[in-house]
């Protein structure tokens, strides 16, 4: 039924109509100057330019770029109802879909459910959590009427220099292209096209998160071996999962901006991982071509570069030229018609798998669609399980509520330092606009507490704060809580020269470590910065990352023990600002084998009980090319109080043709277990997980012996030759 719709507006459609469904403009295109808090910000007159002369198929953004408030749902539904009404006296009713950054949830709407960021609901490794935050956030999309997300991130973070680290899920390979794949589940269902689901999109296809120097949309040198072995799989995953539109690489890879990449593109992207759906170019990234990488001569030959590599639509995003120009293009042959209406198909077929032209209204209430108990919770407790207990000497934590409290530090009362980029603004920093029932840290503690609190603060992370007054106040009370990190930030904007934290935030600690009460360092930010000379000195160490509008709350309980902890790092927290070796590093000189050693590796998180991991065993020792393993492994709650753990399995090749990683994350499970309970989990190693990429470029599983971990138990098996 799909391909015969597709089929007939495409024999109907006039080639302005085609051009313009590639086409995608921002908000500010079709409304009034300076509109942002106009009730209904479209300026008619625009918006029918925008489809009547323009074909325009898809819109972006807020009415307030990038660097105003969320707006309120009404609104939302107020404006984007306009828009497809206006759609619907078009000549053939195509109806615009209409794509929002709902990275944490519906983050430009009031009042939405803003969970951890991506590093965050990483170290939840719960892929549950991951799913129903698709599946709130996809409800929150289609209650404001808006049709599209531009969400998961599937790019690895192995660049923490990098401004948008924390929009990724880690690290590792196996964990981004799980929690991504979930995200997807929950947000898509099995048909996107309900009332209350809707079509994802894979970023920033691929490489964008490798930049060489660190500094956002800057090059990256990925050859392709470890672009096939690591940058690709997460996206092959979310592909599997089933997400109908992918967005391009602002950058380059080895000399190659994503934006001109045919190989990677159309070759790879729909020859060897099967994507179906269209791709969407980033923001102005087809001028680029022209303006910053000088592949095209013009602008006309920056469009017909990007085109015929496989881009369907461009977000162009503030004028009509991408139209102009591949208008004429097309009129000319220079892009052929099947190549038109190739993307043009793609674009139609998502636009109706997703029931656009069917629903002309949400029929999703505006009520109970926001913060509902149930997607608080839910919230609740992903904030719970991403926060990484990473040190507790001597059982310092939790701490009795009677304890008197010194907080001290930049990050200890500030909504946003929790939430990040993409939050309410582009850049996530209006604190002033953040909903004021939310707990800061700070304010969870004064709530949670029955002793005393005091706060000597800031707002900056680069602030000084008042060294003399936090030094005297730490004498008078039990602990300090030195709260450290980072303000939001995101793209470009967030661009550092180092890891290292500001020496203002150094001197603080210091400071309140000569006054010699235990200090509890708690770190909020996106990415990792270096904390070594605190963090050793601390008794207790609990990073927060970016855990979302429960942070605090969530933070606070676990301080106090009312939760406990079981988050996990899906990252290798570097010790010295230049160390950032992940975990699945290759082999180094034996002599030096103890190279890895990061402040705290992957996979590290403590709990307030102790659990044991034991009894490795494997359903066979040798099998043949082309056969799975079963593994099964116990866990015993070995402590007095109930806790989560999440069960890490590894594998290692022991001998390969290329030089394979000392281990690579598999699996993984998490449990939740009683004082004294015991668990056998089971997991299956299947052949592409034994696989690797070859000398000659293409996925492979080698003859040899290979090494299962889990804990601390190895075991091995053999893979038989044919
Ligand atoms: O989706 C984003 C992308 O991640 C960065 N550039 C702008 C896009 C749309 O807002």
């Amino acid at each position: 039924v799909t391909e015969n719709h597709v089929r007939d507006l495409l024999a109907q459609m006039t080639l302005e109509e085609k051009v313009g469904q590639m086409t995608q403009i921002d908000f500010s295109v079709i409304s009034v100057e300076n509109g942002q808090d106009a009730d209904n910000p479209i300026d008619q007159a625009k918006l029918d330019d925008a489809l009547f002369n323009h074909h325009v198929g898809s819109i972006l953004n807020t009415p307030t770029t990038p660097n105003n408030k969320a707006q309120p749902i009404e609104k939302w539904r107020k404006m984007t109802q306009l828009i497809r009404d206006t759609a619907a006296k078009t000549r053939l009713k195509i109806p615009v879909i209409y794509g929002i950054d709902a990275i944490h949830g519906a983050t430009y709407t009031q009042g939405a459910t803003l969970f951890p960021q991506a590093i965050s609901m990483a170290a939840t490794f719960n892929t549950e959590l991951s799913e129903k935050a698709g599946e709130i956030t996809a409800r929150a999309v289609k209650a404001s009427g808006l049709d599209w997300d531009f969400s998961p991130v599937m790019d690895i973070g192995r660049q923490p220099l990098w401004p948008r680290f924390w929009e990724t899920y880690g690290e590792d390979v196996h964990l981004a292209g799980a929690m991504g794949s979930a995200y997807i589940r929950g947000h898509q269902g099995d048909d996107f096209a309900a009332a209350d689901k809707a079509p994802t999109c894979l970023k920033h296809y691929v490489g964008y998160s490798y930049p060489l120097n660190g500094k956002d949309r800057t090059p990256a040198w990925i050859g392709e071996r470890a672009l096939r072995e690591y940058f690709l799989p997460p996206f092959q995953a979310g592909v599997l999962a089933g997400a109908p539109t992918v967005m391009i690489n602002s950058a380059e890879v080895d000399g190659m901006p994503g934006h001109a990449n045919y190989h990677y593109l159309t070759e790879i992207l729909r020859g060897e991982m099967g994507f179906s759906g269209f791709t969407v170019s980033d923001w102005e990234d087809i001028i680029r071509l022209y303006t910053r990488d000088k592949l095209a001569a013009s602008p006309r030959e920056a469009v017909k570069i990007a085109v015929m590599a496989g881009v369907d639509m461009s977000m162009v995003p503030f004028d009509y030229s991408f139209y102009d120009l591949l208008l004429d293009l097309a009129k000319t042959g220079e892009v052929p018609l099947s190549r038109i209406d190739e993307a043009v198909g793609r674009i139609l077929r998502v636009k109706l798998q997703s029931g656009l032209f069917e629903r002309r209204e949400p029929s999703i209430p505006v009520a109970g669609n926001f913060a509902t108990a149930d997607a608080q919770a839910v919230n609740r407790q992903a904030a719970e399980e991403a926060i990484v207990l990473a040190k507790n000497a001597n059982g310092i934590l939790p701490l009795s509520k009677q304890t008197r409290i010194l907080v001290t530090g930049p990050t200890a009362n500030l909504l946003s330092v929790m939430n990040g980029g993409w939050t309410i603004t582009w850049q996530g920093d209006a604190e002033q606009w953040y909903p004021q029932d939310k707990l800061t840290l700070l304010k969870a503690l004064q709530q949670k507490t029955t002793g005393k609190v005091t706060y000597v603060g800031g707002q900056r992370y680069d602030e000084e704060i008042n060294i003399e007054q936090a030094v005297a106040q730490a004498r008078e009370h039990d602990v300090v809580i030195l709260a450290l990190g980072e303000n939001t930030y995101t793209e470009t904007v967030g661009n550092i020269d180092s890891l290292t934290l500001p020496p203002v935030q150094l001197q603080l600690a210091r400071a309140v470590f000569a006054a010699g009460k235990p200090v509890i360092l708690v770190t909020f930010g996106g990415r990792p910065r270096i904390i070594t000379e605190i963090a050793e000195q601390a008794q207790a160490v609990l990073l927060g990352f970016l855990p979302g509008m429960e942070g605090g709350a969530a933070m606070a309980d676990i301080l106090f023990g009312d939760v406990n902890p079981s988050g996990k790092l899906p990252l290798s927290y570097p010790r010295a600002a230049n160390d950032v070796t992940p975990y699945d590093h290759k082999p180094m000189e034996a002599f030096e084998a103890n190279q890895y050693r990061p402040l705290y590796p992957f996979g590290h998180g403590l709990s307030y009980t102790q659990f044991e991991t034991g009894g490795l065993t494997l359903n066979k020792n040798s099998i043949a090319l082309g056969d799975s393993v079963e593994v099964s492994v116990k866990v015993k709650n070995t402590g007095k109080r109930a806790g989560k753990e999440a069960v890490l399995v590894y594998l290692h090749d022991l001998v390969g043709s290329v030089t394979r990683p000392v281990k690579q994350l598999k699996a993984f499970k998490k449990v939740e277990l009683q004082p004294g309970e015991r668990q056998t989990l089971s997991f299956t190693l299947r052949p592409e997980d034994m696989s690797f990429i070859g000398v000659d470029k293409r996925r492979i599983v080698e003859p040899g012996e290979f090494e299962v971990m889990v804990g601390a138990e190895t075991v091995r098996f053999n893979v038989l030759a044919n």
